[in-house]
């Protein structure tokens, strides 16, 4: 353990309208679609929690109202189960229960862009660095990635990203770093583009969407002006701030799965699902013979 200070807090920007997933997120956040039983915010906020993270902060949207009922008591619910000597249900729904006062809930009033939704966490965070992590991405690893990049932290301080490499052909669609000397877990980053145009990335690695950050990110985002797509990027704050500040990529080595894709989507269901001893052996026989028939 280094002498930074601890990261307490994490920011999840659950506001997006999901219209990739559209007419499911008609009436559903996409954050709350399942794989296979679970919501994928919450495997996103179980992974912030083995981090060591204590305090969850969520920016939602018009809409997203069932996301803050799901990290709430379901009072008729647990009684229905306590009723009839459900305790296995009971044990589960308990254990995904944050602390009484441990997730805050602040809206996104118009959608700018995530350096604005990261922008609209400022108070609740206060003066101190924290998490952040993309709940479209969910992750697969012996060690979760932000629990890697809580080490690397410790160690380096300043502002961490985790990278993952991409084809470049994929290099487009995503914030990408330029790769400098190599730390200890990690390396310098010397530069940073959101969606770079083709044939002009400085390099294959791509911000996988987690994040330690140090509060001055926040007075960069109140002026930060629009970017790529026309939104407030944060990878433009993060930009601005490299200039007064380090940055290190931490390269996270497990497989990473974008539910904002429906192909992602689908395949963390697979990979998840084949995870499961109580289903593995039916759906892998069955994905087996599917595959097998493919013409
Ligand atoms: C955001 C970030 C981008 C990052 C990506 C990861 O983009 O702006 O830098 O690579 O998440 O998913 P978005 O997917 O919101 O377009």
């Amino acid at each position: 353990m280094g002498i930074q200070k601890k990261i307490r807090k994490a920011v999840f920007p659950v506001a997006g309208l999901g219209t990739r997933f559209l007419p499911a997120t008609k009436a559903v956040p996409k954050e709350m679609l399942t794989v296979v039983d679970k919501p994928v915010i919450q495997y996103v906020v179980d992974e912030a929690a083995e981090a060591g993270v204590e305090h969850f902060v969520f920016v939602t949207g018009r809409g997203k109202a069932v996301i803050e009922d799901y990290f709430d008591i379901q009072f008729e619910l647990e009684q229905t189960l306590k009723a009839r000597n459900k305790n296995a249900e009971l044990t589960l729904l308990s254990g995904i229960l944050p602390k009484a006062g441990t997730a805050s809930f602040t809206r996104q009033q118009e959608p700018l862009g995530l350096g604005h939704a990261v922008w609209c966490a400022r108070d609740i965070v206060g003066d101190e660095p924290f998490a952040l992590l993309l709940p479209d991405m969910i992750m697969r690893g012996e060690k979760g990635c932000m629990k890697g990049m809580v080490e690397l932290y410790d160690k380096a301080g300043g502002n961490i990203i985790a990278v993952e490499e991409c084809h470049p052909d994929q290099a487009h669609k995503y914030g990408i770093v330029g790769v400098g000397e190599a730390l200890d877990g990690g390396f310098r980053i010397t530069q940073m583009v959101e969606k770079p145009a083709k044939g002009t990335a400085p390099s294959n690695f791509f911000i996988n969407g987690r994040y330690i950050l140090q509060p001055e990110i926040f007075e960069i985002l109140e002026t930060q002006e629009r970017g790529a797509g026309n939104e407030i990027q944060l990878t433009d704050g993060m930009l601005k701030l490299a200039g007064k500040q380090d940055f290190a990529g931490y390269h996270f080595k497990g497989e990473t799965y974008d539910c904002g894709a429906k192909d992602g989507f689908i395949l963390a269901n697979v990979a998840f699902a084949l995870e499961r001893a109580d289903i593995r052996p039916s759906v892998e026989d069955q994905l087996k013979a599917m595959v097998a028939a493919l013409k």
